[in-house]
């Protein structure tokens, strides 16, 4: 999605912002440009990657201020045009924005009736002639930027300059991040720290209703009423070397490989060796507010749904509390009833996603107690909950979401273990589950080690148009993640249905094109899972069995056997194989992996 970088300080602009806008490369964008002040504005944009715009912006491409972007298009198709940044008629204001400005053809409508000529179909480009009628009489750019943005309805980010004033940035947000960076005589400005990390680890961030004027020598931050703010400075503990692809060669792999080490952060130090409990200090929640919710309700997007799928699987069977998950973005418009003895739970790698931060946002106004499992520190969504768990998984750049997956369940297993040992659960099975756990990070290792057999089933699979995955009650989840991983990053059709389901209807589709991936664990539900399968083959299809037992593998074509950890645990370890199998199966079909199609990482729109 929409990246912007600025930056104002001694040194040239361009080059950092250049270099700040490969970092956000990850995000998945269409074009990309740059603005810098140097006695006027001077401008790039092109339609294409990072690399052709540092191609197209010559070396006298001077000055010590500038803004840059890579666009997503929403409005207008992707081009050098419609790329941002955009200027008003006088190319005096230059504006990068990320978001969506919701009454933008009427304020086309007035500013073009007002003699303003739109070279560009976006909504972006408004803000500019916006910033522009009013600069003239103002006394600073930050009051004609906040008189703009007074009329504007709808969601961004924003960077804007001024070629007559060229010692400062206005940044401003609403819906959309902006974190500002501290540097030594220089400020810097982005979307996300990953395009100011190698520069500095001192970052702001602002809240929605927040403006900030950036200079060489600091910032200050205001509310839309012109009040000053006082802001936290926070020091990211990520460095540049998280966004690299670490000799891999995609960040997807990388990111994969690294889980035996991203489980062990997660639950480092959180553990209890003597009551076999779990230490999560930031729930902010008393043992007697623990036990006094009744119920607990997750949300989250995509992948993040399905962890928390697993997640209320766990705190059902370890807590005993009533769980359940749901989509974010169907909770937020169904108007849903807020009880008070119920706990809330948002799920968000990025902590920016917009629709589980508008869900969040509404459970506080209704007075929901909400808690956020989230990987980025400091990110919007983990400053709007009450408490929360930090994944701790390091930065994740590949589009599809590996390792955050896996340390988001694993937080689950911490957040049932602790509500469960003050409930009923037993020392001992809480030393079980204690054990377990402990054991992951060697058992990831493990199944890291069957690579080459998995790559051997991906090539042998990827050529079916569409796959089938099936996995009963703890299996599901897997299954629709696995189903998930496959389709976003192969392009290969694929279902996933409980297993239970297939014969109320989707068994109709099975025959020879239509292979099925099934999660068998061996559990409770082994014979039911055993009897899917059978049904599954005598109608002609095939079945790659994801499982613990090797006994079983005759009744299957392809068995991949992964070592069993406590029952309540194995979803977690269910998921790796299926992130191998997607991964070579993107790889053989020579897919762009780390940013499949249409697709962005982190999704700060409606
Ligand atoms: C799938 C994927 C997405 C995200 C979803 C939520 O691989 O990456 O489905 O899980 O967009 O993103 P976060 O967790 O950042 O809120």
């Amino acid at each position: 999605m929409c990246g912007i970088v600025a930056y104002v300080g001694p040194k040239d602009a361009a080059p950092i912002l250049l270099e700040g806008l490969a970092r956000l490369e990850y995000r998945g964008y269409d074009s990309a440009g740059v603005a810098v002040v140097n006695r006027g504005l001077k401008m790039r944009k092109v339609k294409g990657r990072v690399a052709d715009l540092a191609a197209a912006v010559p070396s006298r491409f001077k000055g010590g201020l500038g803004i840059g972007h890579t666009r997503w298009a929403t409005h207008g198709v992707p081009s050098d045009v419609n790329a941002h940044p955009h200027l008003d008629g006088a190319e005096r204001i230059a504006v990068v924005h990320n978001g969506i400005i919701e009454n933008a053809d009427e304020l086309r409508a007035k500013l073009t009736a007002d003699g303003a000529t739109f070279i560009s179909e976006t909504d972006s480009e408004v803000i500019a002639h916006l910033v522009a009628r009013t600069v003239k009489d103002t006394d600073t750019l930050e009051e004609a930027v906040r008189t703009a943005l007074k009329r504007i309805v709808g969601t961004y980010g924003i960077a804007v300059l001024d070629a007559e004033r060229p010692g400062e940035v206005v940044v401003a947000r609403n819906g959309s991040p902006i974190v500002l960076g501290i540097g030594e005589k220089e400020m810097f400005a982005a979307s996300d720290v990953a395009a100011l990390v190698r520069y500095t680890r001192q970052v702001v961030h602002l809240e929605d209703g927040e403006l900030a004027v950036l200079r060489a020598d600091g910032f200050h931050t205001f509310t839309m009423d012109a009040r000053e703010t006082a802001k936290e400075t926070l020091t990211v503990d990520w460095d540049a070397g998280h966004y690299d692809t670490g000799g891999y060669e995609h960040y997807l792999l990388k990111e994969i490989s690294e889980q035996p080490e991203t489980v062990a952060r997660t639950l480092r130090g959180r553990l209890d060796e003597r009551f076999h409990i779990a230490h999560l200090g930031g729930l902010n929640l008393t043992p007697h507010e623990t036990r006094a919710f009744r119920r607990v309700k997750i949300i989250g997007c995509g992948s993040a749904y399905y962890s928390g799928q697993i997640g209320a699987q766990l705190i059902e069977e370890l807590a005993r509390i009533p769980a359940d998950a749901e989509p974010a973005s169907e909770f937020r418009y169904r108007n849903p009833v807020v009880e008070h003895d119920t706990l809330y739970v948002a799920i968000s790698q990025s902590g920016e996603t917009y629709d589980t931060l508008a869900a969040v946002q509404e459970l506080k106004r209704k007075g929901g107690r909400v808690l956020g499992i989230v990987n980025t520190v400091g990110s919007a969504i983990a400053r709007e909950v009450d408490g929360g768990v930090y994944l701790h998984a390091g930065p994740e750049v590949s589009v599809a979401s590996t390792k955050a997956f896996t340390s988001t369940a694993v937080a689950f297993a911490l957040l049932a273990l602790h509500f469960g040992r003050v409930h009923d659960l037993s020392p001992a099975d809480g030393r079980r589950i204690c054990d377990g756990l402990r054991k992951l990070p060697g058992q990831l290792a493990e199944i890291l080690a069957l690579e080459p057999e998995i790559a051997a089933l991906a090539r042998k699979y990827a050529g079916h148009p569409s796959m089938m995955f099936v996995g009963r009650v703890r299996g599901y989840p897997v299954a629709r993640e696995g189903a998930q991983k496959l389709k976003e990053i192969s392009y290969v059709h694929a279902e996933a249905y409980p297993a239970s389901e297939l014969k109320h209807g989707p068994l109709a589709l099975i025959g020879p094109d239509m292979p099925t991936v099934a999660i068998v664990p061996d559990d409770e539900l082994l014979d039911k899972n055993l009897t899917t399968l059978g049904e599954i083959r005598a109608r002609g299809g095939q079945v790659l069995m994801i499982g613990h037992r090797a006994a079983e593998a005759k009744l299957a074509d392809d068995c991949l056997v992964i070592p069993k950890n406590e029952t309540e645990l194995d979803p977690i370890l269910l998921t790796i194989p299926l992130q191998l199998l997607a991964y070579h199966a993107a790889v053989t079909l020579e897919r762009d992996v780390d940013k499949p199609r249409n697709l962005a990482k982190s999704v700060t729109v409606e």
